[in-house]
């Protein structure tokens, strides 16, 4: 009855007829009701592909956010124009504004909506702390302790009273889903570091964590960060599924793949994994 099926990623699954562009969303089923992570970028892509995989904005029961940047708020607006009173769930900081330096320009990367304008199109449940979304689905909430590497861009900033300061990523959240096989842990960016997010999974939640699904944002990692996420996976999280996509990396992919062999797997747009079967 547990699926969760990737509607928007960088890559389709061949011969789909679904879009890709460089973003994210996951459609989560359960016994509970329907719970979609994260929107894309755009609008037109997100409605595209719900409806070529036969899903519908107006069966979404809960939105959360992993976090504030564009490739995963910007089609919000296929949901909200769909539906009433939905409970968007995300960390009160998704709406500081976030910025990326390219060129010698700051260019805005956030949310492009305002909180007042979605306060009036969605009930927010805003908590830095993990919040249930529907039974057996929670948010991580904020990763606090941070001791293995973050996910991190050096383009990405935030403006405070001192001026352009590098982005703290406090919004970023990932999902956890309990199986009857054991936790499954759904990433946007894992901006806060993939080791921090498991690691504060096990912190808070019960339960081994069996899957990790999503974007990893191993893109910059180095051969020895690699190496060391490689040791962890072996020597504290045994026996990881990894289903990855979006800013894991071809690299990192490679790399995990070469370690891990069948667990590990691509997760283009269209991929269904079905946790009851
Ligand atoms: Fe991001
Ligand atoms: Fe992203």
């Amino acid at each position: 009855m547990t699926k969760i099926i990737c509607v928007v990623d960088n890559a389709v699954k061949e011969g789909t007829g679904l879009q890709s562009e460089h973003g994210l969303s996951f459609w989560i089923e359960t016994a509970y009701g329907n719970v979609l992570l994260d929107t894309g970028q755009t609008a037109a892509v997100l409605s595209h592909n719900l409806d070529v995989l036969g899903l519908s904005p107006r069966e979404v029961d809960k939105l959360a956010l992993s976090h504030a940047h564009y490739d995963h708020t910007g089609g919000l607006d296929a949901v909200l124009s769909k539906t009433t009173a939905l409970t968007l769930f995300a960390h009160p900081d998704v709406f500081r504004p976030r910025y990326s330096l390219r060129k010698g320009e700051y260019q805005s990367i956030g949310l492009s909506l305002s909180r007042e304008t979605l306060a009036a199109r969605a009930d927010l449940s805003l908590s830095d702390a993990p919040a249930e979304i529907l039974p057996g689905l929670w948010t991580t909430g904020e990763i606090l302790e941070r001791a293995e590497p973050e996910g991190r861009s050096p383009h990405h900033f935030i403006r405070t009273g001192k001026g352009w300061e590098p982005d703290p990523y406090r919004d970023d959240m990932s999902l956890v889903l309990r199986t009857n096989e054991g936790l499954v842990v759904i990433c946007g960016c894992c901006h806060a570091g993939i080791l921090n997010t498991l690691f504060h999974v096990e912190r808070n939640f019960e339960g081994p964590i069996t899957t990790v699904i999503g974007g990893t944002h191993l893109v910059p990692a180095d051969d020895l960060y690699l190496s060391h996420v490689i040791d962890v996976f072996n020597g504290h999280f045994r026996n990881l599924s990894l289903y990855l996509n979006h800013c894991t990396g071809k690299n990192a992919f490679e790399r995990l793949a070469g370690a891990f062999g069948s667990r590990v797997t691509a997760c283009p747009a269209g991929t269904v994994i079905d946790f009851n079967p």
